[in-house]
């Protein structure tokens, strides 16, 4: 049977949450941000739970989340690097013997069983998939004076969430050249972008879910537990 890994990222700092803990261990719902996340992979069908961290915070993370928690998917705690490609590239170097990879921001504690399930199916499917959900809003391109330049057509934007779902010997291969060539290393946000340039794949986008968020300032820990408590609300 072909085996299916997941790299969770939690070696952020946090800068833009302005707080003295490190986002992904802020409390939520009484626990852990990094519970929430983490918790949803090991109810869903991967198979091993590879967790990036910040240096350091190995042996942190293995007793406060792993043992404390019991997560028994997870085969490998690592130090992730100094920008989130440095963290990916550290996390798939740790994936043992697995034909696909989901790599998921440790700061999205929304994701569901259902959506990594998903992730999963289109990796199988297209080789290299993304979950993103269509805009709502209006999003215009300033000039370098703040003035609105372009108008992109709503309807064919995207705004792109976690996990983002690769055959793994592709997003590996990528993952190498990228590490190669410093030029393209620049502006690098997420996996898909990374598979767009260093290969001839395409990347297949899947509509998600509008209450993924990505954690990041400190409004959204609010909106989170909404979400939270809706799905713990309905086990
Ligand atoms: N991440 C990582 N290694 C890095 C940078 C980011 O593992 N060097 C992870 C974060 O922990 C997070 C995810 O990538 O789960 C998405 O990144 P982001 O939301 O930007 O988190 P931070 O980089 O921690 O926050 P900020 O950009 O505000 O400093
Ligand atoms: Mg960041």
């Amino acid at each position: 049977m072909e085996r299916t890994a997941a790299v969770v990222l939690a070696a952020g700092k946090g800068s833009r949450m302005e707080s003295t803990i490190h986002k992904q261990y802020m409390e939520l719902c009484g626990r852990p941000l990094l519970y929430h996340t983490l918790r949803a992979f090991e109810e869903s069908s991967v198979d091993e739970v590879v967790l990036v961290t910040g240096p350091g915070e190995v042996s942190f993370c293995r007793t406060e989340i792993v043992d404390r928690f019991g997560f028994r998917k997870i085969t490998a705690v690592t130090e992730g690097g100094k920008e989130r490609y440095h963290s990916v590239y550290a996390g798939l170097k740790a994936v043992k013997n697995c034909s696909y990879v989901l790599i998921h921001d440790g700061a999205r504690p929304c994701v569901t069983k259902e959506i990594i399930d998903t992730s999963k199916a289109g990796a199988m499917k297209y080789g290299a998939c993304v979950i993103g959900i269509p805009v709502k809003d209006t999003i215009k391109i300033s000039d370098e004076n703040g003035y609105a330049a372009l108008t992109p057509d709503r309807a064919s934007l995207w705004q792109i969430q976690t996990p983002q779902a690769f055959r793994f010997d592709l997003v590996f291969k990528a993952y190498q050249k990228l590490m190669g060539s410093e030029s393209y290393q620049k502006g690098v946000t997420d996996d898909a972008m990374v598979v767009e340039s260093m290969t001839e794949e395409k990347v297949k986008l899947i509509k998600g879910d509008y209450t993924n968020i990505k954690v990041t300032t400190p409004e959204d820990l609010e909106i989170a537990s909404v979400f939270l408590n809706k799905i713990y609300g309905k086990k």
